[in-house]
């Protein structure tokens, strides 16, 4: 419960975990100086923001160097195609070629993936590539990604789990066949890039498995503070170029400049080391509780209940489920309108306000009148099965309501 109402909007956005909350407040009180400051509150504030990106790193597995702070996944998104960009600009200028960098992506990628690249496009600074997701299993195949790989390719990008579907894409198996193409053709500049937004807190997400070169995170998605951090492998012996977004004067050793906001990273900091701590039993709750909805909408819904991304042998992540009610007047955007006891968005929190169907449900084969009619049901670490019966009880209100309505 979220207040009064049952809130299962948690692929949005999570609350503060309340460690989470106390660490910042106490960082914010504590550690208030400049961690770029010298005398003793400054190193102070430096050692907080150290002990965080230990905490980080460690969540995925990876060394505390390869770490940086960002604004959020957006920016480090934006950070990663831009960089690979950069650097094939480097060597072109170097080796005296004019051939564009070209990138690999799908069409499930949130935004800050999608029309970054599309805009490089436009811009004719890349050559780009959006795998379709195949539409029996709501996923990019792996052929398909490595298909469309080619002498001038920098960077591929495809997202850990799907956003609004929670269907987990073959990134490890990706990676796998990257390696061989590297080996084989020896290509030396193509990096292989995931956004983690979705996954982090509730799946393992581990840099050696699944052999990534960058890996984007979001911190209010693990019930942390809104900001971000980016993974780059090997950053300090430079194996994976980077070239920064953002220039200053040198913060997070000059790949990422700006005042730090130590009280967020803290927090961001805290929230990595629950999931570090708990991972399993968080994992273990969302998905019995998943499970449960899912139950307790057939039970309720029978066949007027479409499953949107279950799809047979295919993984999704355990707090998503997207549901379809079929029926005149029960377009997602209507029946969420009209709930009085309970939040969710119809896809994307980004998108929530549009009557259109998803694209990427469209993308993940769901017809478009059934597209129309869904909702996102993503849950948390404190929903319970009251609040499912909750929920239910007052979907089964709306929908007689609305199927009431001429
Ligand atoms: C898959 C994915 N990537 C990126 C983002 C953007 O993250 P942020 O809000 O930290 O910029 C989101 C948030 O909705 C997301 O779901």
């Amino acid at each position: 419960m979220s207040g009064s109402k049952v809130y299962l909007d948690y692929n949005s956005t999570t609350p503060l975990a309340p460690e989470v909350f106390s660490t910042i407040t106490e960082a914010l009180q504590r550690c208030w100086a400049n961690p770029s400051s010298s005398h003793e509150e400054g190193v102070l504030a430096r050692q907080c923001i150290e002990k965080a990106r230990g905490h980080v790193a460690a969540m995925i597995g990876a060394k505390d160097s390869d770490i940086i702070f960002t604004s959020g996944c957006t920016e480090s998104n934006n950070a990663v195609l831009r960089s690979c960009v950069r650097h094939h600009q480097h060597l072109s200028k170097e080796e005296g070629t004019t051939m564009l960098p070209h990138i690999v992506t799908s069409n499930l990628e949130h935004g800050s993936v999608l029309r970054t690249a599309q805009e490089l496009a436009d811009n004719g600074e890349i050559e780009l590539t959006v795998i379709k997701a195949n539409p029996r299993c709501g996923h990019v195949l792996v052929d398909d990604v490595i298909g469309a790989i080619k002498q001038n390719t920098v960077l591929v990008s495809i997202m850990h789990a799907n956003n609004e579907t929670g269907v987990i894409q073959p990134v490890k198996e990706i990676s796998l066949q990257m390696a061989r193409l590297i080996k084989e053709q020896k290509y030396t500049d193509l990096f292989l890039h995931t956004d983690t937004a979705q996954t982090c807190g509730k799946i393992p997400v581990n840099v050696s498995e699944l052999g990534v070169d960058f890996i984007s995170i979001a911190g209010h998605k693990f019930y942390g503070p809104r900001i971000g951090a980016l993974y780059i492998r090997d950053l300090e012996s430079k194996t994976v170029p980077f070239y920064p977004m953002i220039i200053g004067v040198g913060q997070e050793r000059g790949y990422r400049s700006g005042t730090e906001d130590t009280g967020y990273i803290a927090g961001m900091g805290k929230a990595a080391e629950l999931v570090c701590n708990n991972l399993d039993t968080y994992h273990k709750q969302l998905k019995e509780i998943r499970d449960y909805l899912e139950q307790q909408l057939t039970e309720h819904f029978g066949d007027d209940v479409h499953f949107n991304a279950r799809f047979d042998g295919v993984e999704r992540i355990p707090n998503t489920s997207n549901v379809s009610l079929i029926g005149k007047n029960l377009e997602g955007w209507n029946v969420l309108k009209n709930l009085k006891h309970s939040m969710a968005s119809t896809g994307s929190a980004c998108h929530s306000k549009t009557a259109k169907a998803s694209q990427t449900l469209l993308c993940s084969g769901v017809p478009e009148d059934i597209a129309r009619n869904a909702m996102r049901l993503s849950l948390g670490r404190n929903t319970t099965k009251e609040d499912v019966h909750i929920f239910i009880a007052d979907l089964r209100e709306t929908v007689k309501a609305l199927k009431l309505v001429n």
